[in-house]
Parts: structure tokens; C-alpha cells; sequence
């Protein structure tokens, strides 16, 4: 793909990673991640944001084929990750006179991972950059996703640069605009994104879009995923429904079962939901299906019914890992249902019991405990668990 004009001053220089198996080395990327970089050409240039490090050859044979022999003036920072930040080093290798444009903690960051520069211009809340007929005005937002963010609005054409706010997984291919993608794909793979990495920030992010609420938006550039320039309104949206906790009608089921006793309690449970008209239930083996995907369907439906055999007199390990994902994130407005299974110890029922206090889940009755194989009274009673979930949501 070459660079591709968004509108008359701003391009769209970004790259496709399908090589990287897991973003931050966490996230699975079946369908990969474009990473969204954007010049503005006027009187000055200025590009926005860059590029991973390993992508930085493609990334140069853009930018200079773009530019056709010109040089940018400035490099507004939005992020210092560096999977946005990677390529800052070779920028200035080649262009040594250009200016960065970021915040304070921008700079700290800067420093930090990249080393002294000398052409540092520092931003704060609400300070314009003159580029020409175009204006880009800068916004502080804190934790969406990493301490040092901020947005960059682009006043002529009402562009907002959002960085990874509005941003998901999967590569853009063919076109670059959420009129020209499947939008149905990016909606899911946004979520999982916001879910897996912004969500922990969920305040800050209600705050950040509640500041921007005064600007007329008309395209949205986010550092990963489309460019929204039809209907930039639904991915805001939509987080503000993710942000504000908004949850579907629907339960998730999630059980870790080495031997299959505890994965028939959850397929009763499923049951009761059903018989109480629960329509969207999802069950997820947490030993097979990744965090990751497990992790957006919870924040997307309200009921949640978590269930464990015990392991070494805990709780199963791959559950443990989901438990701790969601104690450090907090999310709210669930309920929650708990059954599990054990032999010789307990572990972890108990844990899931923990679980509940520290995340201020309402826990729906009856909690279950197995030992062994569930017998009939206890499929009955995980099919009255399922029920009562569904009564609830
Ligand atoms: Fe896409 Fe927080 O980096």
C-alpha cells in the first residue's frame, strides 16, 4: 500500500503488521494491526505520530515518496508507545532538523526511551500549531492509554488525531475508511482492544471524550484500525458505552475443566439461561480460547457465570490469570454466578468467592460446589443458577 489522501492537507501513511503474532506480546493478532501514522501538508508539515520500529523501511519509502524531496518541520507526538514511537530515532537520523512536538511527560518519555534531542517544542492544554490554512490544537488525555497522551485536532478540517482512542485490531485492507472496511469487523476488533488495553483507564477515557464533546468532529485518525469519516459519531459512541460500563443483555460463561465434570455443570447452567429467554450465551473453555477475546465478550454482556475445577488445592491456573486481569481493570454493572468442582481439596470455589469481594460483583445464588461428579441434584442446581442469571439481566 502507498500513502492515501484523507482530505486535502492530510495523508494517511500508516503500515499493515501481519507478522507480529501478539500485540505487546500479550494480544493475539489473527488478523493482524495497521499502525496509523499521518502527515499534513500546508505551508509546513507536520506528521503525526509514526510507526513500529521493525516497520520503519516501509514506512521511509512513504513518507519520502510523499514528501518528493520536501522535509517536515515538525513531529506532533500523540503516544510514546512504541508501537507508535519506534521509528522517532531514524526520523531524526534523517531529517536532523526537525522539530517534536509534544507534551512534558512527552518528553520524559522521549528521553527516555530514545535519547537527548535538541528541537523540542512542548505543548500544553489547549495550544495551537500554525501549520498554514491548518491548525492543530492539542489536547491533554492522560491514560487513553499511557500517562503522556494526548490528541491533536486539526481545526480547518474538524480532524481529530485520537491516538489509540477509537483504535482496534486488524489490518486495513484494501481501503483505509470505515465506508470502505467491514465496519461489523473493526466494531468487534475495537472492542477487543479497547477491552484488553484502554479499558483499565475507562475514567479517563469518559473524561477525554467528554472534553471533546464540544468539537465538531467530522473524521476520526486513530493510531490503529479505520479512519472514521462517514460516521465518526457510532465509534464515540460506542465508547462511551464501553467507558461508562453499558452492558448488553447476554451472560458469558467462562469454566476451566480438566476432565469434563466442571464443563457439564456450565453446559446445565447454560441451560437455565435459555429457559429464562437469555438468547445471546456464549461459553468460553478458558484452557482454549485466548484472555483476550474472553475479556471483550465479558465487558460487552452483562452476566457473567465463572466456573472451576481446583488445581493444587487452587483455583484452575488459566482461570487465575483472568481473575487477576479483571481484579487490576475493575470493570462494573455485572452480575455474577460461581460453580466449580474439586476431588480431594478445594481451592477453587473459594477463590472465585474472593474474587467477588474484591471486584463488587452482586453475586447470584447458588453458589456451587462439586466434589467429584456433578450428580442430578446438582445439574438442577446449576440449571436454577442459569435461571436466576437470566432473571437478573
Ligand atoms: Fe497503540 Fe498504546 O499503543
Amino acid at each position: 500500500m502507498d500513502f492515501k489522501k484523507i482530505n486535502n492537507n492530510i495523508y494517511w501513511i500508516g503500515v499493515n503488521d501481519r507478522e507480529t503474532y501478539l500485540f505487546e506480546n500479550l494480544w493475539p493478532l489473527p488478523q493482524g494491526v495497521a499502525y496509523n501514522s499521518y502527515a499534513i501538508i500546508d505551508k509546513k508539515i507536520a506528521i503525526i505520530d509514526t510507526v513500529k520500529g521493525s516497520y520503519e523501511s516501509l514506512y521511509f519509502d512513504k513518507l519520502k515518496s510523499l514528501l518528493n524531496g520536501k522535509k517536515p518541520d515538525y513531529l506532533v507526538i500523540n503516544h510514546m508507545e512504541p508501537d507508535h514511537s519506534g521509528s522517532i530515532k531514524r526520523l531524526i537520523d534523517i531529517y536532523p532538523e526537525i522539530t517534536i512536538v509534544g507534551n512534558q511527560k512527552t518528553v520524559e518519555f522521549l528521553k527516555g526511551f530514545y535519547g537527548d534531542f535538541k528541537n523540542i517544542h512542548v505543548v500544553k492544554e489547549g495550544d495551537v500549531l500554525e501549520l498554514g490554512d491548518c491548525e492543530l490544537e492539542f489536547y491533554l488525555t492522560p491514560m487513553v492509554h499511557w500517562p503522556e497522551t494526548m490528541m491533536s485536532y486539526e481545526k480547518k478540517s474538524k480532524t481529530l488525531f485520537s491516538g489509540d482512542a477509537f483504535g482496534g485490531f486488524g489490518t486495513l485492507d484494501g481501503g483505509i475508511f470505515d465506508d470502505e472496511l467491514n465496519i461489523d469487523f473493526y466494531e468487534y476488533e475495537t472492542l477487543r482492544y479497547y477491552s484488553n488495553i484502554v479499558g483499565k483507564y475507562a475514567q479517563m477515557v469518559v473524561a477525554a471524550v467528554s472534553r471533546l464533546s464540544k468539537l465538531d468532529i467530522k473524521t476520526i485518525c486513530a493510531t490503529h484500525g479505520p479512519i472514521y469519516r462517514t460516521n465518526p459519531a457510532k465509534i464515540v459512541q460506542d465508547y462511551i458505552k464501553w467507558s461508562n460500563y453499558q452492558t448488553e443483555k447476554g451472560v458469558v460463561i467462562v469454566y476451566g475443566s480438566m476432565y469434563g465434570n466442571t464443563k457439564m455443570m456450565a453446559e446445565a447452567i447454560s441451560k437455565g439461561l435459555k429457559d429464562s429467554g437469555i438468547k445471546d450465551i456464549i461459553i468460553h473453555d478458558v484452557s482454549k480460547t485466548h484472555l483476550s477475546y474472553i475479556i471483550a465478550d465479558i465487558w460487552k454482556y452483562k452476566g457473567v457465570i465463572l466456573g472451576s475445577c481446583a488445581y493444587n488445592q487452587k483455583i484452575f491456573p488459566p482461570m487465575e490469570q483472568l481473575l487477576s486481569f479483571y481484579e487490576n481493570a475493575k470493570p462494573k454493572n455485572h452480575v455474577l454466578g460461581i460453580f466449580g468442582s474439586y476431588s480431594w481439596s478445594g481451592g477453587a470455589v473459594s477463590r472465585l468467592k474472593e474474587f467477588s469481594q474484591k471486584i463488587g460483583w452482586e453475586v447470584v445464588e447458588p453458589v456451587i460446589e462439586v466434589r467429584h461428579s456433578p450428580r442430578e441434584v446438582d445439574i438442577d442446581e446449576c440449571i436454577k443458577l442459569g435461571i436466576e442469571v437470566g432473571k437478573r439481566i
